[in-house]
Formats: C-alpha cells, sequence, structure tokens
C-alpha cells in the first residue's frame, strides 16, 4: 500500500484565494496509479487564505464560526475537482472528509479507509478544519493526516508530492544556491522559512509529520508534482529526483 499526499502548492495557486490548477490535476490524476493507494491532498489558496486572515487554527470564536464553513466548503470544492479528474481517468474514488469523523485526540478512525481499499476504491481525504477538544475547533494538515494514516496502516512507502524538487538546505524559492538533499536525517540542519501563508508550518510541519513516519520504519519520499511524470515513477518504485526522508 502508498499513502500519497500532494501539496495544496501542487494543485492551487498558493498566492490568490481559491485558485486552481486545473492543468496539473488533470495530469496528477493520470499519472496516480491505484494499487492499493490512499490519496491525501492539501488545501493550498482553498484553505489557508481564510484559515490565516480569520486564525482559524486558533480555535472556534462567536466571530469566526462562519469562516470554518466557508472553508469547509471550499475545501470540499477542491476536493470535488480531483475526484472528478480522478474518475474521468477511470479511478473509482471516493473521499472520506476528516471534519466527519475526527475529533483531535481521539484515535484515527482509519478502519473505513481499509473497508474501501478492500472493495477496491481509493479513499481521498484531505487537509481539514477538524473538531478540537481543547479549541472547539482547529486545523488538520494533510501532513498530519499522512502521519496518522502511515501509523495505523503501515503503507510500503509514503509520497508527499510538493511544489519543489524536494528537501533543500534552505528555501530554494528564497535562495538561488539553495542544495538539494538526496537523503535527510535527524542530524542535518535545515533552514525553513516561507513566502505565502500556511497555517499548519509549511515545509517544517511537513518535515516534522515525515520523521515521524520515518521513525515508524516506513519509507517516506518527497518529490515535485509539477514535473511530468515523477508521481507516476515514484508510485511505480522507479528512481526519482526527489529526497528520501530518514529517522
Ligand atoms: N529547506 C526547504 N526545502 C524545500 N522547500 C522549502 C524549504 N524551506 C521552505 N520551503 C518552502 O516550502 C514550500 C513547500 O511547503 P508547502 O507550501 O507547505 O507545500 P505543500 O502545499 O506541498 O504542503 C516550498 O514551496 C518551499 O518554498
Ligand atoms: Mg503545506
Amino acid at each position: 500500500m502508498l499513502i500519497v499526499k500532494i501539496g495544496g502548492s501542487v494543485i492551487t495557486n498558493k498566492g490568490k484565494y481559491r485558485k486552481i490548477r486545473e492543468n496539473i490535476i488533470k495530469r496528477l490524476a493520470y499519472e496516480f496509479y491505484p494499487n492499493d493507494s490512499i490519496l491525501i491532498h492539501g488545501a493550498g489558496s482553498f484553505g489557508h487564505y481564510l484559515a490565516d486572515i480569520h486564525h482559524l487554527n486558533d480555535g472556534l470564536k462567536e466571530e469566526n464560526r462562519l469562516e470554518y464553513s466557508k472553508v469547509s466548503r471550499d475545501l470540499q470544492e477542491l476536493n470535488t475537482k480531483i475526484i472528478e479528474y480522478l474518475i474521468r481517468n477511470g479511478k473509482p474514488a471516493i473521499t472520506l472528509p476528516l471534519h466527519s469523523f475526527h475529533m483531535v485526540g481521539e484515535e484515527f478512525n482509519y478502519r473505513r479507509f481499509v473497508d474501501y481499499i478492500q472493495r477496491g476504491f481509493i479513499p481521498v481525504i484531505y487537509g481539514d478544519i477538524v473538531l478540537d477538544p481543547k479549541k472547539g475547533m482547529s486545523i488538520c494538515s494533510g501532513d498530519q493526516i499522512a502521519f496518522h494514516l502511515a501509523k495505523a496502516l503501515r503503507p510500503e512507502r509514503v509520497i508527499f508530492v510538493t511544489d519543489v524538487d524536494g528537501i533543500y538546505d534552505k528555501n530554494p524559492k528564497v535562495y538561488d544556491d539553495a542544495i538539494l538533499l538526496e537523503t535527510v536525517s535527524s542530524k542535518d540542519n535545515i533552514q525553513f522559512d516561507g513566502i505565502f501563508p500556511d497555517v499548519t508550518g509549511s515545509m517544517e510541519g511537513k518535515m516534522r509529520a515525515m520523521r515521524a513516519i520515518a521513525r515508524l520504519g516506513i519509507d517516506v519520499l518527497v518529490i515535485n508534482g509539477l514535473v511530468r511524470g515523477r508521481l507516476r515513477r515514484a508510485m511505480v518504485g522507479d528512481y526519482v529526483k526527489g529526497t528520501r526522508v530518514l529517522p
């Protein structure tokens, strides 16, 4: 089994509210190779934009309740586009929205994912608003979902698809001389800084989730989804440019 997380940075333009990258979604839906795989996708500008302005990760307040509702609507819209293209490619995807079954702190209900996989479906889930016993509501990133699912289901490999070639020693979008790292481990000193709002910690948050997965003894790979063919190659197990995350 594979778990693939496609970042919001790939399928949306993170700098513009609700800006979808339809051609990329179309291509990735084609490249997706469904051998017992689960697809997780990020929110990009369908989530982080409003979540950032209204501090949705800080918790539910009287004045931001409607904003959770709007974010949930926007995410569902992005998700529908992705499902649409998977279906057009003959891939039987079904969404299990996190907010409908999960509360922070509870054991992750992964059994439903297995039930769908056993029936030949591709379960899809996305970074989402979530019930929170302390804060009322909060946000759970696709990267965190990848960790929870990996812990429960022990896939062969978890592939993180993002908008850069892998992990660099520093942000490649800020520094021209950033160096791509073929492998990273906890010993490596990596610099992170973002340009776009990402309420779940951007590459640094992703790194935490990836290291936690690597510590379970599961193969973790970061690849660039903007380059044609890389997702397919990574899914079939061929060599592909990227970064392997070690414990
Ligand atoms: N050391 C680093 N190596 C790679 N990318 C980095 C690094 N530091 C910051 N970044 C930024 O992290 C971004 C990817 O994180 P994010 O926007 O959260 O992606 P996703 O939407 O896939 O979760 C890249 O576009 C890059 O600009
Ligand atoms: Mg992110």
